[in-house]
């Protein structure tokens, strides 16, 4: 296959990338990325023996998003402005890349058939209480709370109206958190690793009660991998590895694993409008496409940690306190 990986120079997608070369060896991947802080070339290394190739440009330019789209057999769609406390900030960069840049990937796949895929998040459901037991499923309504799971509500929405409208082969994914390798520093766990390493202080949102439903990236990788080769056009998937865990606890596992205080902690005003729960039942992709994760929270979490430790100097430069 020729595939068009967007983003692929971030988090999830740079992972995707190496996965896919190691399971397709002969398969052939443009990569299109806008090149933003959260990207990095590092990510990629390793991969230069495979048919590989890197093109810095932007979804959100509708000449690039055409051009690239034509002669590929499927474009999966990681590019994203990712951060919700950036969105929160400012979020025009969110509905450029994550709105307007799905949009004219949308045009490019009505106009030549493409294959497409969307990565999108669970975070467009929007949060559910603390104390329940309730979880999301792909009837569940979106509900999303903050600027950054608006544009990727928005985004999805698009992707259902062109499959019902024009009939493309289109598919979506609402994955939970991920953590894992080249995840940027300015997110919970690597931040958290490259803290307590430092003994710096590890700012805890609100009462750090929130619980967030955590997969590692590769078991991510292997969902949307059976999703471009089985998933049925116009569905959605719902992929989590029913891992829920409060931030304090996944925070309090990082200090005890580096063999330090809790006394690093300290707790901060919490976010704007903060989602207190997520939580997926996965059961939709487990029954048809026959996917399960594969990767323990305990034993990720020390391949997470261990990732950070070795490239320690590399993400403490990119850190942000
Ligand atoms: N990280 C998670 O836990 C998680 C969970 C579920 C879904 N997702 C989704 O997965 C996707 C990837 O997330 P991530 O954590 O790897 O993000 P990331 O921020 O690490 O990487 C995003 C990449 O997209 C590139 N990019 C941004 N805007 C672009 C544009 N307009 N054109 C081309 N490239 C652009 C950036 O340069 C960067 O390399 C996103 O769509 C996100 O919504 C993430």
């Amino acid at each position: 296959m020729k595939l068009l990986v967007t983003g692929g120079l971030g988090f999830i997608g740079s992972n995707f990338i190496k996965y896919w070369f190691k399971k397709h060896g002969k398969d052939t991947i443009i990569n299109l990325d806008k090149v933003t802080y959260a990207a990095d070339q590092q990510n990629l290394i390793g991969i230069e023996k495979y048919d590989y190739t890197f093109v810095k440009g932007d979804i959100s330019n509708s000449k690039t998003a055409f051009m690239l789209s034509k002669n590929v057999d499927a474009i999966i769609n990681f590019a994203a402005e990712s951060h919700v406390d950036n969105s929160i900030l400012n979020s025009s960069n969110f509905v450029k890349s994550n709105i307007i840049g799905v949009h004219n990937l949308l045009e490019a796949v009505r106009k030549y058939g493409t294959r497409f895929h969307q990565v999108s998040t669970d975070e467009v459901y929007g949060s559910l209480p603390l104390n329940s037991k309730l979880k999301f499923n792909e009837k569940s309504r979106y509900n999303p709370r903050n600027p950054y799971s608006a544009t990727k509500a928005a985004a999805d929405h698009l992707v259902n109206a062109y499959f019902n409208t024009y009939k493309l082969p289109v598919t979506i994914s609402n994955c939970s958190n991920n953590y894992g390798p080249n995840q940027h520093p300015e997110k919970l766990i690597p931040k958290t690793i490259i803290n307590t390493v430092k003994e710096m202080p590890i700012s805890v949102y609100g009462n750090g009660l929130q619980i967030r439903d955590w997969i590692y990236v590769e078991d991510h990788c292997s969902a949307l991998e059976q999703i471009i080769k089985r998933g049925v056009y116009g569905e959605t998937y719902l992929v989590s590895a029913n891992n829920e865990k409060r931030n304090i606890d996944v925070i309090k596992s990082i200090l005890k694993e580096l063999n330090k205080s809790d006394k690093l902690i300290h707790f901060v005003n919490d976010r704007p409008g903060h989602d207190v729960r997520y939580a997926i039942d996965a059961r939709k992709i487990t029954k048809e496409l026959g996917w399960k994760p594969k990767i323990k929270f305990d034993y990720g979490l020390k391949l997470t940690i261990s990732h950070y430790l070795k490239n320690l100097d590399y993400y403490s430069k990119k850190a942000v306190v």
